[in-house]
């Protein structure tokens, strides 16, 4: 029985699903001639299809573009004057035009018995061919073609499809976390929500592997996440638990240590990098020594892992700075005298900084050479309870400090999975919300540029270690684009900006770019779908999650409306002072 049943000859234009007949064909694209009455039958988004060959071959396209036109024949002739032609070529005289984007077929497959979907065009449309629109049994049937290939328990269920709200949507989870994903939509469009939705199915997984960087502490409820937490002024002092996230200072490579104390402006500039990483790679070769670690010896460099201690490094820096050597006539100032008075100064200023305390204030034993692993298991180890998804939240720390907090993070994280032997590696996914903030397009400070590098190096190497990203951001034109561009499945809600827009256009193929015309008139929680990870692009009406991120949009009239409201000033002020957020 063929899978879709429509009226031809001369009762096609008895069909209810009658669009039109082909009038064009340019690749991936075809243009449809459709008379007045039957034109309100297509819509953007819409799908249609027409039959190839014999079997049960159809075509199934996407409606991008409808032109109605007036047709205006002008059959006035005046001597000596030619009629203008050119402004109509792309569209026929004589009516109105749907532009449809082909998308795939839906073949018999004999060997299963079964009708499937495949992205693959292996034939045209032909010239005058009939044009239906999938609507009612025909679109249900073709909606089962998609869900039927990832209808379990364990696959990544997110929402209906907008045009058949019983068909549910299912991404490939495989495909999508492969090859990076980016989740792009306006402040309020429904981001948060999907991450929690995303989260939620994966939680399911018994050994799930995600670590989510929440800057505003929305997803510090999540139940089924563990959460991770970046030491505040008010922790330091404090043993660790394992839930305060210490990044010892000494786990900063040698270009991030350098960026943190040297200004690249300053004249002494070069001595200063020269004789710091002397010093530290002096300082790791006597703890390297001191262990007894004869291999990692032979082959550590500066950037190795390798606790040291910063107070000596600074002493010995302070000492060169005072150093007085034998002349000639006397003593004379040494080599580096009164050189790095001013780098001194700075590196006392960040130590003494408490925001930055969760580098320099880290308690003892995290100094020790095997803290190392401990900080890589609380990132990446799956198997504690809740441990599949982790929750670093990021809310109280201060913006300056973020980007370097993030760098740290992600090298880490990367170099671990490379080093990994490939028998060992289980898969990570790093969600970073709120992407514009850290990952920005124009990299600002030296602090800032480390952080954007090694989130791009993943971007670009992580498919082959099993790291994975997930962009979140309400401004994709603010997003590094040599990020934006390794993201092969994009999910974009609402967006209104014309530059976010043009962002996420290319992102797409080029035979999707009508499609984002949709972008502005999306409803909050739906999305457009782009990549492996469907099917087939489509409009998704994502789920809500069972446990809601804390995002939700303020009511400002009906909280104006309200007489029973109390905020609490010192409150504020003693959290801002403490840099806590703390409710008593
Ligand atoms: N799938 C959905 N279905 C219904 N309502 C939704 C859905 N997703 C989000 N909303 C509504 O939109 C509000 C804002 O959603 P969310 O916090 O996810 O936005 P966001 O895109 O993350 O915004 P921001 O960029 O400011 O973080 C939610 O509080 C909720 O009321
Ligand atoms: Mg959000």
């Amino acid at each position: 029985m063929p899978i879709f049943e429509f009226k031809y000859g001369d009762d096609v234009k008895n069909e209810p699903a009658y669009l039109g007949s082909v009038l064009q064909v340019d690749t991936r694209r075809m243009m449809i001639n459709a008379e007045d009455e039957h034109l309100q039958r297509a819509s953007i988004g819409k799908l249609v299809t027409l039959k190839k060959g014999t079997a049960d071959d159809w075509l199934i396209g996407m409606v991008d573009r409808i032109v109605r036109q007036i047709v205006t024949a002008d059959t006035t002739e005046k001597d000596g004057e030619q009629k203008d032609t050119s402004k109509n070529d792309a569209f026929p005289i004589s009516g109105n035009a749907v532009t449809v984007t082909l998308v795939g077929m839906v073949r018999w497959n004999a060997g299963e018995a079964g009708h499937e979907f495949t992205r693959s065009l292996l034939d045209m449309p032909d010239i005058g061919q009939d044009c239906f629109v999938l609507r009612g049994d025909s679109l249900k049937a073709f909606m089962g073609l998609l869900v039927k290939k990832g209808d379990t328990e364990q696959a990544l269920e997110i929402g209906k499809y907008t045009l058949d709200l019983e068909a549910t949507a299912y991404l490939d989870g495989d495909k999508f976390f492969q090859r990076h994903a980016a989740l792009l939509g306006s402040t309020g469009s429904g981001k948060s929500w999907t991450v929690a939705t995303i989260l939620e199915r994966a939680a399911r997984l018994p050994s799930a592997n995600l670590i989510v960087f929440d800057l505003h502490g929305e997803y510090r409820e999540l139940s089924y996440a563990d959460h991770l937490r970046i030491p505040g002024p008010d922790d330091l002092g404090t043993v660790a638990t394992p839930e305060l996230l210490y990044l010892p200072y000494w786990l900063m490579n040698c270009e991030e240590l350098t960026a943190m104390f040297v200004e690249s402006s300053e004249f002494t500039a070069h001595n200063q990098t020269l004789v710091f990483q002397d010093t530290v790679f002096a300082e790791k070769k006597k703890i390297l020594e001191a262990a007894k670690k004869t291999e990692v010896l032979n082959s550590f460099t500066i950037d190795s892992p390798v606790p040291f201690d910063l107070g000596i490094v600074v002493a010995e820096i302070q000492r060169l700075n005072e150093e007085m050597v034998q002349g000639v006539r006397g003593m004379k100032q040494g080599k580096f005298f009164g050189q790095f008075s001013r780098f001194l100064a700075r590196i006392a200023g960040k130590l003494r900084d408490r925001r930055y305390g969760f580098l320099f204030q880290a308690p003892e034993e995290l100094h020790s050479y095997t803290a190392f692993h401990g900080v890589g298991k609380q990132l990446l180890d799956f198997t504690r309870k809740n441990g599949g998804i982790k929750v670093v939240d990021f809310s109280e720390v201060p913006s300056d400090v973020l980007p370097v907090m993030l760098g740290i993070v992600a090298r880490l994280i990367y170099y671990l999975q490379f080093w990994m032997p490939d028998e060992k590696r289980h898969p990570v996914a790093l969600v970073c919300d709120e992407a514009h903030i850290y990952l920005p397009r124009d990299k600002g400070n030296p602090n800032q540029q480390r952080a954007v590098d090694n989130f791009e190096k993943i971007a670009k190497e992580g498919r082959k270690y099993g790291v994975s990203l997930l962009i979140v951001s309400q401004r994709p034109s603010d997003v590094s684009d040599t990020i934006l561009s390794q993201c092969n499945n994009v999910m974009a809600l609402r967006l209104a900006n014309s530059n976010d827009i043009s962002a996420v256009r290319n992102m797409m193929p080029e035979s999707m770019t009508s499609f984002i015309e949709m972008l502005p008139i999306l409803d909050i929680g739906e999305a457009l779908v782009v990549g492996d990870a469907v099917l087939l692009p489509s409009r998704i009406r994502i789920n809500k999650p069972d446990e809601k991120p804390l995002s939700a949009t303020i009511d400002f009239w009906t909280e104006w409306g309200r007489k029973d409201v109390s905020p609490d000033w010192v409150l504020a002020a003693e959290n801002m002072r403490r840099q806590r957020r703390k409710t008593s």
